[in-house]
């Protein structure tokens, strides 16, 4: 082990907001994805929270980046300098140098060819030898504990922050998928634009996220409703500072077209479920995971129209990073890896 070993073998979930990575079962990086780079050498400067904590406080010399959009890689040299920055965090915990390391990433179910390639060529630059890749909804269907390989059909909706990926899965294949390019980025925007028409005040992306967070809702009306959330910041006309309350009510009317769109998508996915599978679709319920899961209301919102009980999945935002995790393990019974 550790040292002497001679391949080390880790999973990563690669995010458009967070990037997870599991060694020996456990998760060993949960960090945002983003990096901070020297603008004059592109040298890596910060990853993960370190580099987060810089974005939109840097000087002329430093960038930040998030190397992911709408669930794929946009910045390819910065996504590999991303999952190099994150192997090293993890290889230095371990004391380990690996001369061969094994990887399993999580990869969108619509990706196209050129987007599979991506991923594989910038986990290789990364260090990967022997790179596998696996369909997200399906890692998150094993990460929930479904039993992926039996004829039974499980509808799983992964909420993430740049995309949200509808999948039926029976059989250890994804039989239809639905993904679209709206998710937890857009109710973030969705938020500072609101913010920015109804109240006049500027916020950056990371207090839209806690406003989404403190007092997002799919739902207008809440039986446990969150308090007001604070925000701090300029008026736009005066640059004076401004303390504005925020009530869940406006934040669901600002993000509701957002949600409509992620509702249409689930419906779409319903449709094209062939009737044996959607029988066991509505008696097994759908799954729900990623971040977007989390958000208030949506589960009731989602059950009440549709008519199929929704399930949040225990751990949303880590149900992704297990299943690839699980996946690792079993290399050489699930045929649904792709080399
Ligand atoms: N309590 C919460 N309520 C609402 N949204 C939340 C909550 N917690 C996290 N989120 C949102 O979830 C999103 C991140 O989820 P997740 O980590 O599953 O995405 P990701 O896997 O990085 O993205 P993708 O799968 O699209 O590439 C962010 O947009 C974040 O703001
Ligand atoms: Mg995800």
């Amino acid at each position: 082990m550790g040292l002497f070993s001679f391949t080390q073998e880790i999973a990563i979930d690669l995010g458009t907001a967070n990037t997870i990575i599991m060694h020996n079962g456990k998760m060993v990086v949960d960090e945002p994805s983003v990096v901070a780079l020297d603008k004059r050498t592109d040298k890596l400067l910060a990853v993960g929270e370190k580099a987060r904590q810089m974005h939109g406080k840097t000087h002329e010399n430093i960038r930040t980046i998030r190397p992911l959009r709408d669930g794929v890689i946009a910045d390819f040299y910065a996504a590999e300098q991303m999952i190099r920055g994150m192997v090293k965090m993890v290889s230095s915990k371990g004391r380990w140098f690996a001369p061969s390391l094994r990887m399993v990433v999580g990869i969108p179910s619509g990706s196209t060819e050129v987007e599979i390639r991506a991923v594989r060529d910038s986990s290789e630059h990364a260090g990967g030898r022997d790179v596998y890749m696996i369909y997200e909804p399906m890692a998150a269907a094993i990460g929930i504990g479904l039993d992926v390989e039996a004829p039974e059909g499980n509808m799983i909706v992964d909420i993430g922050g740049g995309s949200t990926e509808i999948a039926v899965i029976s059989l250890g294949g994804i039989v239809s998928n639905n993904s679209i390019r709206i998710a937890g980025d857009d109710l973030t925007a969705d938020i500072q634009e609101y913010m920015r028409r109804q109240h006049n005040v500027k916020v950056g992306e990371r207090t839209a996220e806690l406003i989404k967070i403190n007092v997002g809702s799919a739902l207008t009306e809440l039986a446990d409703p969150p308090e007001d959330y604070i925000v701090h910041g300029p008026n736009q006309m005066t640059a004076l500072p401004m303390e504005v309350p925020v009530s869940y009510q406006e934040i669901s009317h600002c993000i509701e077209k957002s949600i409509s769109k992620i509702e249409a998508a689930v419906l779409s996915a319903l449709e094209q479920t062939p009737p044996e599978l959607y029988a066991d679709v509505v008696r097994n319920g759908i799954y729900l995971a990623g971040g977007g899961a989390l958000l208030r209301g949506l589960d009731k919102r989602l059950t009440d129209k549709i008519g199929i009980p929704f399930h949040i999945a225990e751990d949303p935002l880590h149900a992704v990073a297990k299943g690839t995790g699980v996946a690792l393990k079993n290399i050489d019974k699930f045929s649904f890896l792709i080399r």
